[in-house]
Parts: C-alpha cells; sequence; structure tokens
C-alpha cells in the first residue's frame, strides 16, 4: 500500500526531537505539507527544512495560549488551512507528593498546561475549520501511563494523558457527524530523552524488563501509524487508541 499525503496539511507539535521528529519526517515523505512546531530546539528540525519544500518552522512555547494561538494562525495562514492536527510536544515533569505544596502545585499546572491546556486549545481552533470543511484528522499522542498508571514522581503526567484519552473520545463522538475522526496513540516507554531521564532514575533494566518484544520501541516504530491515521484509511476506527508498547501493557 503507497500512502500519498500531498493533499494533506498537517501541524505537528514538538517535532524538534524524539517522537515528534520521527512523525515529522515521515509524514513528509509521504508527501504533506507539515508545520514543524518547536520551542527550544530550533536545530532540531533544520535537516527537515533543508530537505523540503512542504515544511515550515514555527516556534511556540506551548505553556502559554497566546503563543499556542499564535502557532496556530502563522499555520494556517502560511498553508491556506489545516487537515491533520498531531498532538505529540509534551513534559512529564518529576515531583513529589513531599515537594513544598506551591511546587507541587506549580508543576503539576504546567503539566496541564503544556499536555492538556495547549492540546484544547489547538483542537478547539482546528475542529472550528475542521467543521467548515467538513472533514479533519486529530491524533493524538497519549501514553501507557493513561491506562496503566505511572510512578510516585510523574502523577500529574499520568493524569495529563488521561485527559487526553476521554478529551479525544468525546471529540470523536461529538464531531464524527462534521466529517472529523479522532485517534490516541499510547506509546509506552521510547527511546527518546524524555524516556531517557526516567531511565537514568530507574536505570535501563525497569524500563526494558517488561517488554514482550526484545528491544525498547524508538520514535521510528511510532510514525507510520500517524502516517496510516492521518491518510484517513483508518477512519473508522475513531475515537479509538493505539497501543505502542512492545507487549509491556495489553488492555
Ligand atoms: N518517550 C517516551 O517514553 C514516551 C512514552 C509515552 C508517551 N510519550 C509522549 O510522546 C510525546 C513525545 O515525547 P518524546 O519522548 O518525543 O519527548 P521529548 O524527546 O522530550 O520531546 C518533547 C518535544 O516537545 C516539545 N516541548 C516540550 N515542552 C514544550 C513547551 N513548553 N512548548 C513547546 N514545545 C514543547 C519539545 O520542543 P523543544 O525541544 O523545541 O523545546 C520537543 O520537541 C509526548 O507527548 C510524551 O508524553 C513519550
Amino acid at each position: 500500500m503507497n500512502i500519498d499525503l500531498s493533499n494533506q496539511r498537517i501541524l505537528v507539535t514538538g517535532s524538534s526531537r524524539g517522537i515528534g521528529k520521527a512523525i515529522s519526517e515521515a509524514l513528509l515523505d509521504a508527501g504533506a505539507q507539515v508545520g514543524l512546531h518547536y520551542n527550544s530546539t530550533p536545530q532540531g528540525i533544520e535537516l527537515l527544512l533543508e530537505k523540503h519544500s512542504g515544511a515550515k518552522g514555527i516556534r511556540a512555547n506551548l505553556g502559554e495560549s497566546s503563543e499556542v494561538l499564535q502557532l496556530f494562525n502563522e499555520f494556517t495562514s502560511h498553508f491556506g488551512g489545516i487537515d491533520v492536527l498531531v498532538n505529540n510536544a509534551g513534559i512529564a515533569i518529576q515531583s513529589s507528593i513531599n515537594d513544598e505544596d506551591n511546587q507541587f502545585m506549580q508543576d503539576w499546572r504546567q503539566t496541564m498546561e503544556v499536555n492538556l491546556g495547549a492540546v484544547a486549545l489547538l483542537t478547539k481552533k482546528a475542529i472550528q475549520s475542521f467543521v467548515e470543511q467538513e472533514s479533519g484528522r486529530v491524533i493524538n499522542i497519549s501514553s501507557r501511563a493513561a491506562f496503566r498508571g505511572d510512578t510516585a514522581e510523574y502523577l500529574a503526567y499520568a493524569a495529563s494523558k488521561g485527559g487526553m484519552v476521554a478529551f479525544t473520545r468525546s471529540i470523536a463522538r461529538a464531531y464524527g457527524k462534521n466529517g472529523i475522526t479522532a485517534f490516541n496513540i499510547a506509546p509506552g516507554f521510547t527511546r527518546t530523552e524524555m524516556a531517557q531521564d526516567f531511565i537514568d532514575e530507574y536505570g535501563e533494566e525497569y524500563a526494558t524488563s517488561d517488554l514482550a518484544l526484545n528491544k525498547m520501541t524508538e520514535p521510528k516504530d511510532i510514525a507510520p501509524l500517524v502516517v496510516f491515521l492521518a491518510s484517513g484509511l483508518a477512519d473508522h476506527a475513531t475515537g479509538s487508541t493505539i497501543d505502542v508498547n512492545a507487549g509491556s501493557y495489553v488492555h
């Protein structure tokens, strides 16, 4: 099966590293026009910009609503609209219930702002365009943590990812008649800088001991799924979550 995304205008958040970078590369290779969002790592998108004329880099701190709106507006002005939104960017801040209360709540709010608030606002704007054009897809990168739960240091992270799952399911149910579909992808440990923080704390063995497969998932193991979902070939799976966790958590 050859997937040609040449008519698709796709915004990917967090294109500069890890999973988002692999997703962006795969979408560009399939011919899509891709908005490469980044924040602090502009060098992460340089090669993709050089190689693909259909790519545009856009900077935004997703912790600031005004910058989230700017990101959306810059994307749609450049490409003339949007067909697919991939909410990939995310943060996993370590915190402890023994932290000082204000610090605990500051970490909680920051996690919710980036992992859920920015997702909500970008999706709201995208849906308004999708309703008008009677088509559009939302692909959200959630986490195994939404279903299995996480360790004590990542309570906010898991809660934000659980919220993302419910949000996606609601979009799928509420806007299907408008030609809009929405999907979750739930990765387990995937070899990126985010996972490295966890591995540094708990060791590689902790991250790999419960895998059914013989090696940890890499960003390239997730990217083809996004190409497939963006193509529309899986639209009747709207509302569903696809686990990509090397068999570490089957539910
Ligand atoms: N890696 C895993 O094991 C794993 C497992 C399950 C789910 N996930 C999910 O997969 C997604 C990608 O994770 P990853 O492992 O690829 O993460 P990563 O390597 O840490 O990369 C995070 C990306 O998000 C962007 N980002 C972070 N904070 C931002 C902010 N405040 N404003 C704008 N952009 C921001 C970063 O941009 P800059 O570098 O340009 O600032 C970067 O492109 C996340 O939603 C994560 O929760 C990851």
